[in-house]
C-alpha cells in the first residue's frame, strides 16, 4: 500500500469497538447464565479467534454485524474441545483462556500463528501452576502451543513481576474456579476491564491499589455489554489530527478509562489541542468525544507508571515524537519486545528509514524530533500498530510510503484505511 502527503483531514470518524473489551465480552459471556448482548463488539480478527475458542466449546454465539450474542452457559458450562483451540495472532486470547481452562473438567492444547509462538507465555504458565494447574509448553521454550489438562486449583497471591492485564486477567478468571480467594498484586496498575466487567456480571471483587481479589465461584448473570470506540485504534486518529496541518477530527464515543488513557495525558503534555466532549459512562467504563486540531508539539519523557496504560500507543506516540520539536525519551517500556513484534526495534528500524533522530534503548528509545521525515519502505513485520502508526507518519511526511503486509490492521481495526480516507484527501494505491 503507497500512500502520500496531505494537507488537512476534516471530519468525524466512529472507532470501532475496543478489543480488550470485547474479548471479555465473549468469555465471560460465555461463563455467564443467560444470554449476553454485546454492542459495538470489535469485528477484528483476534476477537473472532476468541469467539472461534468459544464455539468450540460449545458456546453458542450469533454475530451480526454489530451486535453479538452470547448464549453462556455458567461456570461450569464448557465442553471439551475436539480439536487444538487457535488464538490465531491473539496474545490476550491465549493468556485469559489459559485462566479459564486451567480448571475445567477436560484438557485441552492451545496454539496459533508463527508471532504467537514466540511470545512469552511462563508469565502465565507460574502463577497458575502455582495454583496447582497442569500446563506445559509442547516445545519446553516457555511459548504456545501449549497443552492443559484440567486441575482442582488452590487459591493464591500472586506477586506478578510484570504489570500486565493478561497475567492479572488470566489468574482472576482461574481465581473464580479456586477453593479460595485469589489475589493478585502487579507492581504498576494495568488496564482494569476484567475487574469492571467481572463486577458488572455480579462477582464480588475487592482491592486497593495494584492489588485485587476475586471470591471463588461467582454467580455470573448475562447482562448488556456496551463496548466503547478503542482507544487504542482512536490513537491513530488523535495523531494524524495533530499532525497534519490544518485539520480538525472529531473521534465519537471513545472509552477512556483512566488505566488506558495515557496517550492523552501524554499528548497534552506535548502542547495537543484535544477537548473532552460529551463526557459519561457505559457499564462502568468511562467515554468521550475527543474534538483533535492541528498542534505544533514538542518533545516529552515518558516513563513510569503511565507506562502501562499507554503501551499499545507507544509506536504512535514515537512517531508523533519524530515530528515534535525537542527531545522525547520512552523509558521503563521493555514489554514493547515482546508485543506482536518487537515494537522497538520496528519503531526505531522504519522511523529511521524515513530520515528521523531516533536509537533504541534496553528498555525504550530517545527521539531527537524536528527532522524532516520521507517516505520509505516500511517492514511492518505483520504488526498491525507498527502499519496503522506507519500509515500515519505518511500523511506528514515528504513523498511516498509504502506500508509493507498493510492488511495486518484486519487484526484490530478492519476498516481502518477506509475510516482514514473518509477524512478527506487521503489517496492509497494497492
Ligand atoms: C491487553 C493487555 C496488554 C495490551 C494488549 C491487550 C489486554 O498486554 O498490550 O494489547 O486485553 O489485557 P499485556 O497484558 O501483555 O500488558
Amino acid at each position: 500500500m503507497n500512500i502520500q502527503k496531505v494537507n488537512g483531514l476534516k471530519g468525524e470518524v466512529q472507532i470501532p469497538g475496543d478489543k480488550s473489551i470485547s474479548h471479555r465480552g465473549i468469555m465471560l459471556g460465555a461463563l455467564a447464565k443467560g444470554t449476553t448482548k454485546i454492542t459495538n463488539f470489535l469485528q477484528g480478527a483476534d476477537c473472532l479467534s476468541t469467539i472461534g475458542c468459544f464455539r468450540q466449546m460449545g458456546i453458542e454465539i450469533e454475530n451480526t454485524s454489530n451486535e453479538v450474542l452470547v448464549h453462556g452457559k455458567g461456570l461450569h458450562g464448557l465442553r471439551a474441545p475436539q480439536n487444538t483451540l487457535d488464538v490465531g495472532n491473539s496474545g490476550t486470547t491465549m493468556r485469559l483462556l489459559c485462566g479459564i481452562l486451567s480448571p475445567q473438567a477436560f484438557a485441552s492444547a492451545l496454539t496459533g500463528d508463527r508471532s504467537i509462538q514466540t511470545r512469552p507465555m511462563k508469565r502465565v504458565i507460574e502463577p497458575l501452576s502455582q495454583m496447582g494447574a497442569d500446563i506445559q509448553s509442547l516445545k519446553g521454550n516457555g511459548c504456545a502451543p501449549l497443552q492443559i489438562q484440567g486441575s482442582r486449583l488452590k487459591g493464591i497471591h500472586y506477586q506478578s513481576p510484570v504489570a500486565s492485564a493478561q497475567v492479572k486477567s488470566c489468574v482472576l478468571f482461574a481465581g473464580m474456579y479456586a477453593d479460595k480467594t485469589t489475589s493478585v498484586t502487579e507492581p504498576v496498575l494495568s488496564r482494569n476491564h476484567s475487574e469492571l466487567m467481572l463486577q458488572h456480571l455480579g462477582a464480588k471483587l475487592s482491592g486497593e491499589g495494584t492489588t485485587v481479589s476475586i471470591e471463588p465461584e461467582p454467580l455470573l448473570e448475562a447482562r448488556e455489554i456496551p463496548v466503547p470506540g478503542d482507544i487504542s485504534s482512536a490513537a491513530y486518529f488523535i495523531a494524524a489530527g495533530l499532525l497534519v496541518p490544518h485539520s480538525q477530527i472529531l473521534i465519537k464515543n471513545v472509552g477512556v478509562n483512566p488505566t488506558r488513557s495515557g496517550m492523552l495525558k501524554v499528548c497534552h503534555a506535548m502542547g495537543a489541542d484535544i477537548q473532552y466532549l460529551n463526557e459519561h459512562r457505559d457499564s462502568g467504563e468511562p467515554t468521550a468525544d475527543l474534538l483533535v486540531t492541528s498542534s505544533s508539539l514538542t518533545g516529552t519523557v515518558i516513563e513510569g507508571e503511565i507506562i502501562p496504560t499507554l503501551i499499545d500507543e507507544l509506536p504512535m506516540l514515537a512517531v508523533m515524537a519524530a515530528f515534535a520539536q525537542g527531545k522525547t525519551i520512552i523509558r521503563n517500556a521493555e514489554e514493547l519486545k515482546v508485543k506482536e513484534s518487537d515494537r522497538i526495534k520496528a519503531v526505531t528500524e522504519n522511523l529511521s528509514a524515513m530520515g528521523a533522530d531516533i536509537t533504541a534503548t534496553c528498555d525504550g528509545m530517545i527521539i531527537n524530533g524536528g527532522r524532516r521525515l520521507t517516505g520509505a519502505d516500511i517492514r511492518t513485520q505483520k504488526d498491525h500498530r507498527i502499519a496503522m502508526s506507519f500509515a500515519v507518519a505518511a500523511l506528514a511526511a515528504e513523498g511516498v510510503t509504502h506500508i509493507g503486509d498493510a492488511d495486518c490492521v484486519n487484526i484490530s481495526y478492519p476498516e481502518f484505511y477506509q475510516d482514514l480516507q473518509k477524512l478527506g484527501g487521503i489517496r492509497f494505491d494497492r
